[in-house]
């Protein structure tokens, strides 16, 4: 089973309370989404490896480190996830994104494709797949399977609100895929929105309905 990483760090908990107030208008829930999302890669790359160098500071050598092995692609679930791309490339300026688009068919609730653009080499690199909601946890698993269908060996889902529905659906699917999320909120109502949760993510960030 893998792993549920629930984010507490004050600052994410502060600005997804903001993200969720439905009196946050686009523009402002936009510019949240960023940020937040900088603070979530923060604990999401945690794990990173490092290597030792010399560098020489105006006092003389110093044993220092640097990152070292895979590098990184950001894979956001289009659209909603775009909205926490910039966020994460603010702390990762070298990583590569992907892009999967996929939408949820508001009658079966199934997740529909209808695009997919990753980098040639994402086998050889730790991905971030990014969606600011996971609720029946669809679109987030048809996601990890075309990443691994590409050949991808090392994945980790970042969601700022997941509903218990979708973690459960998702570790199922995808065990070896560690989830960070920012909160997991009480339940999906019967359209499959998260409550509370904070509305609809794509629609908020891009004043659709
Ligand atoms: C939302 C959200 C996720 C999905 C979550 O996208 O951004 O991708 O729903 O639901 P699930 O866990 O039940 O699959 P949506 O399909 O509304 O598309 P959009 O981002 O283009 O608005
Ligand atoms: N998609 C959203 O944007 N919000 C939800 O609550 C569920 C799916």
């Amino acid at each position: 089973m893998s792993n549920l990483y629930v984010l507490n760090h004050p600052m994410i908990q502060h600005k997804l309370t903001l993200i969720r107030d439905k009196n946050t208008g686009p523009k402002d829930f936009r510019e949240l989404m960023e940020e937040v999302a900088m603070f979530m890669a923060y604990e999401v790359t945690r794990d990173l490896a490092v290597e030792q160098v010399e560098v020489e500071t105006p006092m003389g050598p110093a044993k220092s480190y640097v990152l070292a092995g895979k590098k990184l692609a950001i894979v956001p679930i289009l659209r909603a996830g775009l909205g926490m791309v910039e966020g994460i490339l603010r702390l990762i300026p070298a990583a590569k994104v992907g892009h999967i688009g996929l939408y949820r068919d508001p009658e079966t609730l199934e997740p529909v494709e209808y695009f997919c653009k990753l980098p040639v080499d994402i086998g050889e690199r730790e991905v971030i797949l990014v969606d600011p909601m996971l609720a029946t946890g669809g679109s987030a698993v048809a996601a990890a399977n075309f990443l691994k269908k590409r050949g991808a060996q090392s994945i980790k889902l970042m969601c700022l609100i997941s509903a218990p529905e979708g973690i459960e659906a998702f570790q199922a699917a995808h065990p070896d895929v560690d989830i960070f999320t920012a909160a997991v909120d009480k339940c999906l109502n019967e359209h499959a929105y998260i409550v509370p949760g904070l509305g609809d993510a794509g629609d908020r960030l891009y004043g659709t309905r």
